[in-house]
């Protein structure tokens, strides 16, 4: 079959929010500590304790939207330890991710001043699961009230004068699990009465989310919807792309078995059926889709590399992960009247990283390379595409080849970001540009040789984008070829 796609550059549908393309770093193995923060005795150059170098790499993706601190650590959370001279610091077990000492070095201050640097929006994930409705809605008092109060007043003892603006709020992680193993019911009562005393003070406004299902489970949705959706901003969803079994083996991110790519592709595919199950749960209760869908973790999570500590979910990055991300966020996009924000797991040295590090080293992995390819889409209109693709058969679902996302940035440029999934073959995709002049056309490919290529210490720069050129132009066609396992972006000025 011919891959054909009709793009049509005048019917524009809603803006994709910058926010989808959001991360999440949790303290958990060397996200946090080494990842951002090595101190300001460090012998890695830094600003205020937080890498240079890291925060120059991720200013280049636009991070628009980093949530904070867990995961499953932000039900173990009190975030009081975390404030105050750092020497006097309580120090604390880390009994969800590898049992190792956190000594509450980075906390409440330093994670508004990463933000500043990265000039990103935080995302807080308050404490439901072992905290008290006092110390979260004190927490939200101490960040954003301005004026006189007992939280306040402690926040500027800490140095800090001003409220910090807080727009992103989490009532709890993961309630269904880590965060406490409740039932819905029993979470959506909860959440109705920690959301009210996580108050708007002053100018800042708050938007709630609640935490929302695993994977598939819709009754938590329905549940959660029908009881608390007059009192939310937002839902979360989690869904972890994994090629085997969670406990019996996730399968390694390198040098995996050839069958192992497609069932990734296949496993990463499954967020469209997630997104659109959920969202029709979500349209019985919120026909204006107000509430918004909000997948505040979603990635490859494999097993651990060899000889590394268990709990610290440190991963390579390959190809194939490229490919996850590419697909995922050409189908967040597609999605964007319900889909408002999605986190990443884990911006450094955790799961499908942005960023590794070894000591002072730094490298980017292959997703990296795709959210800079893909930043074009933040805050861009989307555009009406319509795509026939061929399939692939596997596991018994049949699944596009080729996926595409289109939008208009604010200067009137047209950007189309494409995956062809096939590990072997290139394929051939005509598009039919209605109401463009494509006499400026620019590309650039991500695409490796082995199933597995990814960037080492050593050779850092093995898979990065190059220049594209692999295009054709007649009258308002565009032919493109595909490379195997490939993301092309393309721009039109
Ligand atoms: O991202 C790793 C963990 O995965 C998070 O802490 C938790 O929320 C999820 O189960």
């Amino acid at each position: 079959m011919n891959n054909k796609a009709v793009i049509n550059a005048d019917v524009t549908k809603g803006t994709i929010n910058k926010n989808i393309y959001g991360h999440f770093a949790e303290h958990l193995g060397r996200c946090i500590y080494e990842g951002f923060w090595v101190g300001e005795d460090s012998e890695i150059p830094n600003t205020n304790g937080i890498r240079n170098d890291v925060v120059e790499a991720l200013k280049n993706i636009n991070i628009p939207v980093l949530r904070w601190p867990g995961g499953c650590f932000a039900d173990e959370y009190h975030w009081k330890d975390g404030i105050g001279p750092r020497e006097n610091r309580k120090r604390m077990v880390n009994t969800h991710w590898g049992g190792v000492i956190e000594n509450n070095h980075f906390g409440t201050h330093e994670f508004f001043m990463l933000c500043e640097m990265l000039e990103t929006e935080p995302y807080i994930c308050g404490n439901v699961g072992s905290g008290t409705v006092q110390e979260m809605s004190e927490w939200v008092e101490y960040m954003t009230f301005d004026g006189e109060s007992p939280m306040a007043n402690l926040r500027q003892e800490n140095g800090k004068q001003e409220p910090w603006a807080l727009k992103y709020f989490g009532v709890g992680n993961e309630n269904w699990g880590c965060g406490g193993n409740m039932r819905p019911q029993y979470y959506a009562d909860l959440y109705r009465r920690f959301q009210t005393y996580v108050r708007n003070y002053g100018e800042n406004k708050i938007y709630r989310i609640a935490g929302g299902p695993n994977v598939d489970d819709y009754n938590w949705t329905e549940v959660l919807m029908r009881e608390a959706h007059h009192l939310m901003d937002g839902l979360s969803l989690h869904y972890y792309t994994i090629p085997g079994d969670f406990w019996l083996g996730k399968g390694s991110a390198t040098n995996f078995p050839e069958d192992e790519w497609d069932i990734t592709m296949q496993k990463a595919y499954h967020i469209k059926e997630l997104i659109e199950k959920h969202s029709t749960i979500m349209d019985k209760y919120d026909p204006e889709k107000r509430v918004g869908l909000i997948i505040d973790e979603w990635g490859t999570w494999f097993d651990v590399e060899e000889g590394t500590n268990p709990g610290f979910l440190y991963q390579q990055n390959t190809i194939r992960d490229a490919l996850v991300a590419g697909v995922s966020l050409n189908i967040f996009n597609d999605h964007n009247d319900r889909v408002q924000m999605t986190n990443i797991a884990q911006t450094i040295n955790v799961l499908q990283a942005m960023i590794l590090t070894d000591k002072e080293k730094m490298i980017l992995t292959p997703t990296y390379h795709v959210f800079e390819m893909y930043k074009v889409h933040q805050d861009a209109e989307k555009l009406a595409l319509d795509i026939q693709s061929a399939t692939k058969k596997i596991a018994d679902k049949e699944i596009p080849q080729v996926t595409a996302s289109a939008s208009k940035a604010k200067d009137g440029s047209i950007n189309i970001t494409l995956c062809n999934i096939d590990k072997d073959n290139e394929t051939e995709l005509t598009v039919d540009l209605r109401g463009a002049n494509l006499s400026d056309i620019s590309g650039r490919v991500l695409t490796a040789n082995e199933l597995d290529a990814h960037n080492t210490f050593d050779n850092p720069d093995k898979v990065k984008p190059v220049s594209y050129t692999d295009f054709q132009v007649n009258g308002s066609e565009l032919s493109l070829k595909l490379p195997a396992k490939s993301v092309v972006a393309i721009s039109i000025k």
